[in-house]
């Protein structure tokens, strides 16, 4: 996969975009066939147990990003760029996304609109393919009052539409769009000439991405906008259970695990 071939499936098939942050999650991300696989920084809620995204730093982000590329060799993997690593000034943007890619990404992403556009044009003229996120940016959550659906008023949406296409100028390659009200990521869908990859934003962008923990289950959240084609919670935790009462009753291990 390339930025290219990317931009090429807008319109022509959908785009699947889903997070890994191991090497295990990476594997199977893999081997499913997704189109990207997304180290994302929900890395802090899911994996790390922080409340927010907010504490996730780059130390923890490369670690994943580098157990990530070694579980999907062959993937294309978009970094998420942490808070604070690259709001400071340009160059320590620049910087860290080169970071990124040392660690094994292909392309990094980053939260906010029109104010990035200057950060975007230097992490690309680095070299560095920027994939945008606009609607409900977590890293901003104390600003945006809490987990927010995100265009429901006129100045909402027309905020949303300038900063698709600035960051569309600035040369991202997609634009990732959460909590988004439908008939408003529809609009800047066709509004923009770089595919849009929704998550809460209805079913017309040109890609969706989800949480590796939320499609499998394992993170229990129950969110409207995910859904789970599996229990894995469950399934983990009674084999986790059985192991435990074998060992208590001495059923295990057995003679066939004994070196005689
Ligand atoms: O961190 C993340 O997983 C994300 C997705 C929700 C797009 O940014």
């Amino acid at each position: 996969m390339t930025t290219k071939k990317i931009i090429d499936m807008k319109g022509k098939e959908p785009i699947v975009m889903l997070t890994a942050y191991d090497y295990p999650t990476a594997k199977i991300a893999s081997e499913s066939g997704v189109d990207i696989i997304l180290v994302g920084d929900s890395l802090g809620n899911v994996v790390l147990g922080y409340d927010s995204t907010i504490p996730v730093t780059m130390e923890e982000m490369l670690m994943h990003i580098k157990a990530v590329r070694r579980g999907a060799s062959d993937a294309f993997i978009v970094g998420d760029m942490p808070f604070l690593s690259y709001e400071v000034s340009i160059e320590k943007a620049v910087e860290n996304a080169g970071l990124m890619l040392k660690a094994g990404a292909n392309a990094v992403k980053l939260e906010g609109g029109e104010e990035y556009v200057e950060t975007i044009k230097q992490i690309i003229r680095a070299g560095i393919p920027v994939m945008g996120h606009l609607g409900f940016t977590p890293q901003s959550v104390n600003l945006l009052g809490g987990h927010r659906v995100q265009g429901k008023t006129p100045e909402s949406r027309e905020k949303l539409l300038r900063d698709a296409k600035a960051l569309e100028k600035a040369g991202c390659f997609a634009i990732v769009l959460e909590l988004v009200v439908e008939s408003v990521a529809k609009e800047i869908t066709e509004s923009v000439g770089i595919p849009t990859i929704g998550i809460g934003a209805g079913r017309f962008c040109d890609g969706q991405v989800l949480v590796f923990h939320d499609v499998v289950g394992l993170s229990q959240m129950n969110l409207k906008f995910a859904k789970s084609y599996a229990n894995t919670y469950e399934v983990m935790l009674n084999a986790v259970k059985k192991y435990r009462e074998e060992v208590k009753s001495k059923l295990f291990p057995e003679q066939t695990h004994v070196f005689e």
